[in-house]
């Protein structure tokens, strides 16, 4: 089975995008055929400018590495270096519903709040269908929210061959259901524009301090609390030891603990549990020409893979 997923370079990654999504896509590359990329020109709809985009993307690119995307398994690539996508997108536009796009959430969100739209971000489902047809994916790892993409990608793509013949692979949603659901430092849902984020790779003594700053309940010490639901243990539970995580559970059960204690606890669990990501991360950094073959090679497998799938797609719809 081909496994196809793309992340938005728009900023550095937290524990959210990474317990959230990222460990789990990883981990699919053992199993599966797997291509990763990064996705600048779906970022281009809300960075524009030229250095921090070429940052976040080289960031990006870093940061999966380390955390264990193994380019001798999986394939990595960035977005705009396969130039078929915009053309596929291109023919896919052609066949597409205004009214499909007008329901799509993205699009509607900011409409209902009267902010300007463009028309990037309004056929940004095109975009994303083109990028998921391009390889004839098979299976989309995506979270909830990105479930109505991969429906209007299948809309496409099934009535592109319905008109046409059979042509595109009609790709399935791979809703990752472990994935947690990471609390933020102030307990709401941990995303960037809530500014609650804790990021991976946040030099350790910034973390520490961000972790202190924790929101928690004013109950007395002594009374006995309940782990579940508690975002501080929740954080604590993603990064420790099955050991330390009973523990905790028992001493929160018991009571008689300040959140401080804890709050050391998860900041020292956090440093043991991305150790090595950070080691290899502080490697990478020292290697860019390293980091810019695995994207070269990532680039050439895929542009191998496009060009076969846009060839037939053209012939089918009678342009070249
Ligand atoms: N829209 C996705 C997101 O914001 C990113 C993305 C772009 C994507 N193209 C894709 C995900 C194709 C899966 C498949 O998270």
């Amino acid at each position: 089975m081909r496994i196809l997923s793309g992340i938005q370079p728009t900023g550095r990654f937290h524990w959210g995008n990474y317990f959230g999504a990222i460990r789990q896509y990883i981990d699919f590359q053992h199993e599966h055929d797997g291509l990763y990329f990064i996705a600048d020109l779906h970022a281009l709809n809300t960075i524009r400018d030229a250095s921090e985009l070429r940052q976040n993307v080289q960031n990006a690119a870093l940061d999966l590495l380390a955390l264990g995307l193994d380019p001798t398994k999986a394939t990595l690539f960035v977005q705009s270096e396969i130039a078929e996508v915009t053309r596929l997108c291109w023919l896919l536009m052609t066949g597409t519903p205004l009214g499909l796009l007008e329901r799509c959430h993205a699009f509607k969100d900011k409409k209902a709040k009267g902010l300007p739209a463009s028309a990037g971000l309004f056929t940004y489902p095109v975009l994303m269908a083109a990028d998921i047809l391009l390889y004839d994916s098979n299976w989309i790892p995506v979270g909830e929210d990105q479930v109505q993409h991969i429906e209007v990608c299948r809309d496409l793509a099934r009535s592109f061959n319905a008109h046409y013949g059979d042509t595109f692979v009609i790709p399935e949603a791979k809703i990752v259901e472990d994935a947690a659901k990471v609390p933020g430092i102030d307990g709401e849902k941990m995303s960037k524009s809530y500014d609650n984020t804790l990021a991976i790779f946040e030099p350790t003594k910034d973390l520490r301090k961000k972790i202190m700053r924790i929101s928690t309940d004013s109950r007395p010490m002594e009374d006995a609390k309940n782990p579940e639901g508690d975002h501080l243990y929740e954080l604590l539970r993603l990064v420790a030891t099955t050991e330390e995580t009973q523990e905790v559970a028992t001493i929160y059960l018991r009571g008689g603990f300040g959140y401080g204690d804890i709050k050391k606890r998860l900041a020292d669990a956090s440093e043991r549990y991305f150790d090595s990501a950070r080691k290899r991360r502080i490697e990478l950094e020292e290697n860019p020409s390293y980091v810019r073959s695995v994207l070269d090679e990532g680039a050439a497998k895929a542009r191998a893979k496009a060009a076969e799938v846009l060839a037939r797609v053209e012939s089918a719809c009678g342009v070249t």
